[in-house]
């Protein structure tokens, strides 16, 4: 049998190369070996966006897209739509009465969003609880692997301390610890090389962005303010162009070539610029084809699939639970 993934993102906006490098493509390598599920994480979006739903609603096929572009295949991966899985949501409140205050205010990622959020006056106990959610997004499929960003660490600990309470009260083992996986790639910086490639910063490429858009940005990126003249010798630190080359040309030789030349002096930016349009609009070249192939229909059709194969998965689970807590009064 197959050892069981799931990974999942908010729709909040279109992905982009960031999750392109940092999960995209291990999915699509992960999918021939794994019994997989992707989830589209609207219930979670709207731990953050309840006032705006529709910011969240438009973004399902947008994401759906990304992820039939980029070579995730329905016939390997299970895509869902998390709110379409009513049980995750009963399945986090059982989890809820085994997790205090005093250790949801422990998770470093959600204190960090917390204060760029502005929520520090007054937070929403749905967002304050959403790790708990995510424990019941990767323990109703069973999932023994989550390929996640670092971040999402914090996530993973949680969860199996939950799994491991809840083994433990209710005397049984039908919930299952699960593992990290980590990308290899490091995280993509933004195109202003500030910070990391992200949707709110408006600082990422977009897997859905034009030819136009893509050059553009390019052309925008950071270099080396110092590298004013051709000639003059150029930082590669901090250079969003080299890191970009370095996530995305397979010709490292040739990487390490510029690098050398950027450093003496003598190669200008728009020359590098140039190299890392060509690469990047060979790389999105075929995903935009693919995008633009897929049909709304078919979209439905996927994530309907996807969607009720998931929620018989997730039947399983919820009864197995509901039997070790005990509250399954009409089955026998
Ligand atoms: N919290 C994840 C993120 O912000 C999205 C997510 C929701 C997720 N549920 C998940 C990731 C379950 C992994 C497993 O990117």
């Amino acid at each position: 049998m197959k050892s069981i993934i799931l990974t999942g993102d908010r729709p909040s906006g279109c992905l982009h190369l960031g999750h392109y490098v940092g999960s995209l493509q291990n999915r699509v390598l992960l999918q021939d070996d794994y019994e997989q599920y992707v989830m589209i994480a609207d219930v979670q979006a709207l731990t953050d966006n309840f006032e705006h739903p529709q910011k969240i609603t438009q973004n399902v096929y947008e994401v759906a897209k990304d992820y039939l572009s980029v070579g995730i295949d329905p016939d390997k991966t299970t895509i869902l739509i998390q709110s379409q899985i009513p049980q995750i949501a009963e399945l986090a409140i059982y989890y809820l009465n085994l997790v205090s205050l005093a250790r949801l205010e422990r998770n470093p990622t959600v204190k960090t969003e917390i204060t760029q959020k502005g929520y520090d006056e007054s937070i929403p106990a749905g967002f304050f609880c959403y790790p708990v959610h995510q424990a019941a997004d990767i323990t109703i499929f069973g999932a023994q692997l989550v390929p996640v960003g670092e971040d999402q660490l914090p996530m993973i600990e949680q969860t199996n301390e939950i799994v491991r309470k809840f083994n433990r009260i209710y005397n049984t083992e039908c919930l299952t610890e699960c593992q990290a996986y980590l990308s290899k790639s490091s995280r993509l910086v933004g195109i202003d090389g500030k910070a990391k490639a992200s949707k709110s910063l408006g600082n990422a490429i977009f897997l859905s962005d034009s030819k136009e858009e893509i050059k553009r940005k390019i052309f925008q990126m950071y270099t080396d303010p110092d590298h004013i003249k051709v000639s003059d010798p150029g930082k590669v630190e901090g250079n969003v162009v080299f890191a970009y080359l370095d996530a995305f040309c397979l010709d490292k030789e040739k990487v390490q070539d510029l690098k050398s030349h950027y450093q003496k002096g003598g190669l200008g930016d728009v020359t590098i610029k140039n190299i890392l349009n060509e690469t990047l609009q060979n790389l999105l070249e075929p995903i935009s084809q693919k995008r633009q192939e897929l049909s709304d229909d078919y979209v439905h059709d996927v994530l309907l699939a996807g969607s009720k194969k998931a929620y018989a998965k997730a039947q399983k689970t919820i009864e197995y639970v509901r039997d070790a807590i005990g509250i399954n009064y009409f089955s026998r």
